[in-house]
């Protein structure tokens, strides 16, 4: 079982979707991990009334004016209170420094593996910071979707640990293509918490590799049937 540290700004969907996983409720399978702490840069942000119902810690450290260094000192600090082995971004909209990086670097128990994770809209590297959804639609692909990857010092750079693919449908507008990918996120995120609550996943250089995949296809974890 480990400590997660859940890090969001907004409205939260993925740190329900990690809770439920936790708890073994929705569709991802139970993971063998805790929340122990949600932290928010955002007053209000609908992810804190989540962990409050939830029954867990919910901090607001508001970041508005303070120096970026300093403020991750202070979420480092409340993070190790907590106990956490492993740090998600979720929906977080702030780069994290690299004195938080270094507080949350590799472990012997992570087989190299840093111990930040983040999930963005987009199949990385396409598409990396904001409005990944729009920009994909502007770009007129056939396939989007979403990647959860470790944190490194760029934005959205980390090494990629699992993607899901969508389609993209004629007449998709940016909700309806954000709900689609969403509802993957929904089911990716758990499932890459759970491989590396299994300490299943290792790095060398940028390449993560799960260890007792079946074969690549079960890492890159394809999109449902339904949707091939
Ligand atoms: C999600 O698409 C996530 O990939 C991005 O922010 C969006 C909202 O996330 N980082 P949430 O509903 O707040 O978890």
């Amino acid at each position: 079982m480990i400590r997660l540290g859940v890090l969001a700004s907004g409205g939260g969907t993925n740190l329900q979707a990690i809770l439920d996983a936790c708890a073994g409720r929705g569709p991802a399978s139970r993971i063998d991990a805790a929340v122990a702490v949600v932290l928010s840069n955002v007053p209000g942000a609908g992810a804190l009334g989540r962990a409050e119902r939830a029954g867990v810690p919910a901090e607001l450290l508001p970041s508005k004016g303070v120096e970026r260094e300093a403020y991750d000192v202070a979420l480092v600090e409340r993070l190790r209170h907590h106990g956490v082995d492993l740090v998600c971004l979720a929906g977080y909209m702030r780069l994290v420094s690299a004195g938080f990086l270094e507080a949350f670097g590799p472990v012997p128990s992570s087989h190299g593996c840093p111990r930040v994770m983040n999930i963005h809209p987009g199949l990385l590297p396409s598409f990396p910071g904001l409005h990944a959804q729009r920009q994909a639609l502007q770009y007129g692909v056939r396939l989007a979707g979403c990647t959860v990857h470790f944190v490194d010092a760029g934005c959205d750079t980390g090494p990629i640990i699992a993607q899901a693919a969508v389609p993209v449908h004629p007449g998709d507008g940016e909700e309806s293509l954000s709900a689609r990918i969403l509802a993957e996120e929904h089911r990716l995120y758990p499932q890459a918490i759970q491989w590396f609550a299994q300490g299943r996943l290792s790095l060398a250089g940028r390449i993560v590799t799960l260890r007792g995949a079946r074969d690549p296809e079960t890492a890159a974890l394809r999109s449902p049937p339904h949707e091939r």
